[in-house]
């Protein structure tokens, strides 16, 4: 970004000031920020919405291709500098430096190769890669071409992708042989095989090679990427898009029924995570940028791949775990690359701190500047342990709130701009209007106080639809509260207007980071044969911060008694069903749940158990079968 004045924040009277022109005139602050992009032509209106038909259009008739920014734009002025910086799992493999003109070019080499196997703009590709550079330049190269990408986690069991690939009628999916993970190797194109199975809109199935284990290739369907770019230009016109044009879908866990199909747009999307990569983590140009998450979530997108570009950062890749070959890793590749941004969840900071503050002290940290937390609240031990031990105290913290719907950063604070305070994501970026709001819709004004996080004015990368339901986008984000988007989340405002996360406030679990909705998992236990019903909440955990705890009735005519055998059985159902990170931490199998008298579960009450708290559940007196929770209880006792 070439640091024009009102697109860098760097003092919080400019952040005061900037915060309340774009309140006032939110037109002209967005105008503003968005010239600092290269747009083939320009935009007639900055935006047009409406918060209950859940409507948002802006930079209205400007043309773009986000590619054009995020690297053309770089080759006269940075050239040979490293875009992305790829760290393999294997610690004993190279790393990889690929600059920006390595990139555009291997970028447009795959567009080229897309084009040539029939996919046009509007077409939708899944992306199922493991964390290597090609994941990264799929993306773009679909970016280049306008076609929608959709990435699906590479944890994901083939019939979550399968389920996913359908929802989005894709025509094509970009896999490869296999990916490495810690110790582990897995066979990613053998389940894509078997989620094809099920997805007859598939044409096309693109295979790079990362294992060389060998796979089963269907002769017209699958194509080694290789042999292909070897023949294709590494020039590629980048398409002219409209900013409302669809850029990608990505999909996120629901409280009900299917994942949602997450869609951003290309103009908005991308002058919102352009400006907030450059503000939320004041980047430098000499800066070595690492978010430790996988390009399968929205942080990924938004800050590994698209903010970071957009500002000509260089960004780290890594293939592998924290806890590969050992503790030590995180920090190890901190020292080795002189990192100089470390943006991770805070689920990774306590599983690491509980190990030996060894691991940490072999390493030299004295390159970092800035520590990001994303993902779930992040506690007072951790926010902490990661300010001492990996900051040294001279690192701030920035908070990060957001969520894949937002497409970027909400709330945080501006590194050495806003003082932070632990388990505070703070301030609201400019442009951002938050509320805090009571159950019955009314907004609760002043300081000190607490309700459910709405926002009342859109921001550019707001997500505008659920790819093919608007209907439910619109009753889950937008009828709540009317004229308002409500996040889900509860948050309370302290006394100078900080926010703080206090957690989901609807029946979706943050476990480890990932967002997971209960009912789905519920859909997936019961149909286990022996399952006749079950309900899940959510308790805290040291670290994962929260864990799945399953009430589950069983059939009468279940066969199964060896009870520790079922619990195992149904985890593996679930991990079959959506992924072994949905798996259960607790069963206990119960002859009733509590209900009322309309049949709904009262999950508050299994909430309290979950938690381990049997002393105070209220009042039960509306439940249709008070004497299950004593029994409940006694279960667990
Ligand atoms: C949910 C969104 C957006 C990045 C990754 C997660 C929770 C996210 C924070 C934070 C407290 C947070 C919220 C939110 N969350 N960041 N800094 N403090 N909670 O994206 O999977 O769409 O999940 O993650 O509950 O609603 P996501």
């Amino acid at each position: 970004m070439e640091n024009r004045s009102s697109f860098t924040i760097n003092n919080l009277e400019k952040y005061f000031r900037q915060y309340r022109r774009s309140v006032r005139a939110p037109r002209k602050f967005w105008s503003e920020i968005a010239q600092n992009y290269e747009w083939m032509s320009p935009w007639e209106k900055v935006l047009e919405y409406d918060m209950n038909d859940a409507n948002f259009s802006w930079f209205i008739g400007g043309k773009l291709n986000i590619t054009q920014n995020a690297l053309d734009r770089h080759i006269s002025i940075r050239p040979d500098k490293t875009a992305i910086l790829f760290e393999p799992n294997d610690p004993n493999e190279k790393a990889q430096a690929i600059s920006y003109t390595e990139l555009l070019s291997r970028v447009n080499q795959l567009a080229n190769v897309l084009k040539k196997e029939g996919i046009q703009k509007g077409d939708r590709v899944c992306i199922y890669l493991p964390m290597i550079p090609e994941l990264a330049i799929s993306v773009l190269a679909c970016a280049r071409i306008g076609a929608i990408h959709s990435v699906v986690f590479a944890g994901f069991s083939s019939s979550a992708v399968a389920a996913r690939i359908q929802d989005a009628t894709c025509k094509m999916v970009i896999t490869s042989d296999g990916g490495y993970r810690g110790n582990k190797t897995i066979n990613l194109k053998g389940i894509i095989d078997e989620a094809l199975i099920s997805c007859p809109t598939i044409e096309k199935v693109l295979v790079f090679r990362r294992t060389n284990e060998p796979v089963n290739m269907v002769p017209g369907r699958d194509l080694e990427a290789a042999q292909l770019l070897e023949q294709a230009s590494n020039h590629c016109e980048p398409t002219i898009m409209d900013a409302e044009d669809p850029l990608f879908i990505l999909y996120t866990s629901g409280s009900t029924g299917k994942p949602k199909g997450m869609v951003h747009t290309t103009g908005g999307y991308m002058v919102y995570t352009g400006f907030t990569f450059k503000n939320v983590f004041q980047y430098q140009e000499e800066d070595i940028f690492w978010c430790t998450a996988d390009i399968g979530w929205i942080t990924g997108h938004s800050y590994l791949l698209y903010g970071a570009l957009l500002n000509g950062a260089t960004t780290v890749m890594f293939e592998g775990i924290p806890s590969y070959p050992d503790f030590g890793r995180f920090w190890e590749i901190i020292d080795k690359h002189q990192i100089t941004h470390l943006y991770t969840a805070p689920t990774a900071i306590r599983s690491l701190a509980k190990e030996s503050l060894s691991w940490v002290e072999k390493h030299d940290l004295s390159s970092l500047k800035v520590l990001g937390s994303v993902g779930e609240p992040i506690n007072e031990e951790a926010w902490h342990w990661y300010d001492d031990h990996i900051g040294h105290k001279s690192c701030p913290i920035v908070d990060t709130w957001w969520q894949t719907e937002t497409g970027g950063i909400l709330i945080s604070p501006l590194p050495f701009v806003t003082p932070t305070k632990p388990t505070y994501a703070t301030l609201p970026l400019p442009g951002v209007q938050p509320a805090l709001v009571d159950d019955k819709g009314n907004e609760i004004e002043g300081n000190r106080k607490s309700g459910n996080l709405c926002i009342t004015f859109p921001w550019p990368s707001i997500a505008r639809t659920i790819w093919g339901d608007h209907q439910r986008y619109k009753d889950t984000y937008f009828k709540a509260y009317p004229g308002k988007y409500f996040t889900g989340d509860g948050a309370l405002r302290d006394e100078v207007g900080y926010y703080r996360i206090t957690g989901r406030v609807d029946d979706i679990v943050i476990v480890s980071g990932h967002n997971l909705g209960t009912a789905p998992i519920e859909d997936a236990i019961n149909e286990h044969p022996s399952v006749a019903e079950s309900a899940l909440v959510g308790f805290p955990h040291d670290v994962k911060g929260n864990a799945l705890y399953g009430f589950i009735i069983l059939k009468d005519e279940a066969v199964q008694t060896d009870y520790e055998q079922l619990k195992k059985e149904i985890n593996q159902h679930v991990s079959d069903h959506i992924g072994p990170i949905a798996k259960l931490d607790k069963i206990q199998f119960v002859s009733g749940l509590p209900k009322t008298r309309s049949g709904k579960i009262m999950r508050r009450i299994l909430r309290k158990i979950a938690e381990g708290d049997f002393s105070n559940f209220g009042d039960i007196s509306t439940l249709l079968n008070p004497e299950i929770v004593e029994e409940i209880v006694k279960g667990v006792q």
